[in-house]
């Protein structure tokens, strides 16, 4: 791991970054951060510090207590709605844009894509939309449903069974063609940037090292330490909204 002066460190990474031919980027709850959006493990304000993840994110917590568990959704769905990208999603947009940068990321937010980002890998699926839990294979907007059936949760209008967020809840698989995108792009990126993750859940913390395993420098974005940061090549330490545009900048992308 590179330590030392931040700036030396930026320049290097940036440099790094600039000559890779293929980038794989991923991003966790500490991008949105800077758009008002609560993390989950930070130690004051994290979402899991506050509210019970055995009740929220679990299918056994949602089928004990539905509409508490689709209201709560509900509240997040709004706050990110009234919330705008901030200057590191509008940077990695940039980025992305190009055919050598893959995206993955592991909020469920939208905000890399209402910052303009196509082609982007959600590994953990997206607030904004629902879908049955009895897996019929009905899912749509959120918003929409709700407009349609006033009942909480409403219920999915193909089976009439509930309806449930569009979420990947803890114990479930991820989407699987989400999942082998990721590993694809990780496989063939000399560079992988990790930011605002606490590298925590798996199977998407074990993403960072499959695709150093498989040649790329890891450059790590975060304020607090992470456990990729000892084979990290490059541990930037600071929020995503001031190192990211800096960190693109330096390497001319
Ligand atoms: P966490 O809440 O676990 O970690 C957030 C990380 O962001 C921490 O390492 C913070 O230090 C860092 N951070 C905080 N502010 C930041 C800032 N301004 N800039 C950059 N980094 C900052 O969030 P995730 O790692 O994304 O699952 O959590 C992984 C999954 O656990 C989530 O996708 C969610 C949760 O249960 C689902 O929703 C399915």
């Amino acid at each position: 791991m590179a330590v030392g002066d931040p700036a030396r460190t930026l320049g290097a990474a940036g440099q790094t970054l600039g000559a890779a031919r293929r980038i794989v980027v991923l991003t966790g709850a500490g991008v949105s951060a800077e758009s008002g959006i609560a993390t989950f493990r930070d130690a004051l304000s994290g979402l899991w510090a506050n509210f019970s993840p055995q009740q929220l994110a679990t299918e056994e917590g949602f089928r004990s207590d539905p509409a508490l568990v689709w209201n709560w959704y509900k509240e997040r769905r709004i706050r990110i709605a009234a919330a705008r990208p901030n200057a590191a999603h509008e940077a990695l947009a940039r980025l992305a844009h190009g055919p050598r940068a893959q995206l993955v990321t592991q909020n469920v937010d939208g905000l890399h894509q209402r910052a303009g980002a196509s082609r982007v890998i959600e590994l953990h699926g997206n607030i904004g939309r629902a879908k049955c839990l009895a897996l019929c294979g009905w899912m749509g907007p959120a918003e929409t449903l709700e407009a349609q059936d006033a009942r909480v949760p409403p219920r999915c209008p193909a089976c009439s069974a509930l309806a449930r967020p569009d979420v990947v809840w803890f114990g479930e698989m991820l989407p699987q063609a989400a999942w082998d995108a990721a590993e694809a792009a990780c496989q063939v990126a000399q560079v992988c940037l990790v930011i605002g993750t606490s590298a925590q859940v798996y199977p998407a913390a074990g993403l960072a090292e499959l695709a150093r395993r498989h040649g790329a420098q890891v450059i790590v974005v975060n304020p607090e330490a992470t456990p990729l940061d000892d084979d990290a090549a490059y541990v930037l330490r600071g929020t995503a909204a001031h190192l990211v545009p800096a960190l693109l900048g330096a390497a001319g992308r």
